[in-house]
């Protein structure tokens, strides 16, 4: 099964799809978390990337497309992936497709979550992630159950990204409006498209893809 999660900054789409790979055995693809290991890397890609996602505007989509079409092209996704911030632009959602039909593979749905944006700027300011394996927490929304260890490996080291503060959520939700939203129209006439309610509690969220799924 592959599957695209749709949706602005802080929708939840990194959350869900964590929650997706582990009940159903896809890979979560998250450009993002690509970049930004690019980043962390010094390459050149990487460094091409930083001052972008700093300002909150999108890396070109050429560098993007072939960054996701060598990642599909891995084994472990042979069982199936979710996209995590991918396609972003009609020019990438059309490259997905003819990339799809040249690996032979099919989209089995879109899921659109739905979040208004004046909740999107306070669940990004309140993030942040786990040093060591990368757990997502928030300081309202997702507490680890032991004030300072990390649920998952134990860690105790937290970080937060360099583009989580209020101004570039903004540009960040900027783009999303101009760039991105234009290509539910395109999965909608394909029949795939399913919006759910993200702002919702998170297990609520994971209930509502579950059946959006199960449906498709
Ligand atoms: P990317 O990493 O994809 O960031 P994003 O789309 O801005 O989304 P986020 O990761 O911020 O949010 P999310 O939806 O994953 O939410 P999360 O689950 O963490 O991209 C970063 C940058 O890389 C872009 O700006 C761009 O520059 C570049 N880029 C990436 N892909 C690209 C592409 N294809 N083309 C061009 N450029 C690209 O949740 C957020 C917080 O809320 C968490 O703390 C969580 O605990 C909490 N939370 C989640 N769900 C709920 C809920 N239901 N209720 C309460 N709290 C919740
Ligand atoms: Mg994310």
């Amino acid at each position: 099964m592959n599957v695209i999660l749709l949706g602005p900054p802080g929708a939840g789409k990194g959350t869900q799809a964590k929650r997706l790979e582990e009940k159903h055995r896809l890979i979560q693809l998250s450009t993002g978390d690509m970049l930004r290991a690019a980043v962390a890397s010094g390459s050149d890609l990487g460094k091409k990337a930083k001052e972008i996602m700093d300002a909150g505007n999108l890396v070109p989509d050429d560098l993007m497309i072939a960054m996701i079409s060598d990642r599909i092209d891995q084994p472990d996704c042979a069982n199936g992936f979710i996209l995590d911030g991918f396609p972003r632009t009609t020019p990438q959602a059309e490259a997905l497709d003819r990339m799809l039909e040249e690996k032979g593979l099919k989209l089995h749905s879109v899921i659109e979550m739905k979040v208004q944006d004046e909740i999107l700027v306070d669940r990004i300011t309140g993030r942040y992630t786990c040093a060591s394996c990368g757990a997502g927490y928030h300081e309202r929304f997702q507490q680890p159950k032991v004030e300072g260890v990390c649920d998952v490996c134990g860690g105790t080291e937290f970080k937060r990204r360099s583009d989580d503060n209020a101004e570039t959520v903004r540009s960040r939700l900027a783009a999303y409006h101009a760039q991105t939203a234009p290509i539910l129209p395109y999965y909608a006439e394909k029949g795939v498209l399913k919006a759910i309610d993200g702002m919702t509690e998170i297990d609520r969220v994971t209930e509502q893809i579950e059946d959006a799924l199960g449906a498709a």
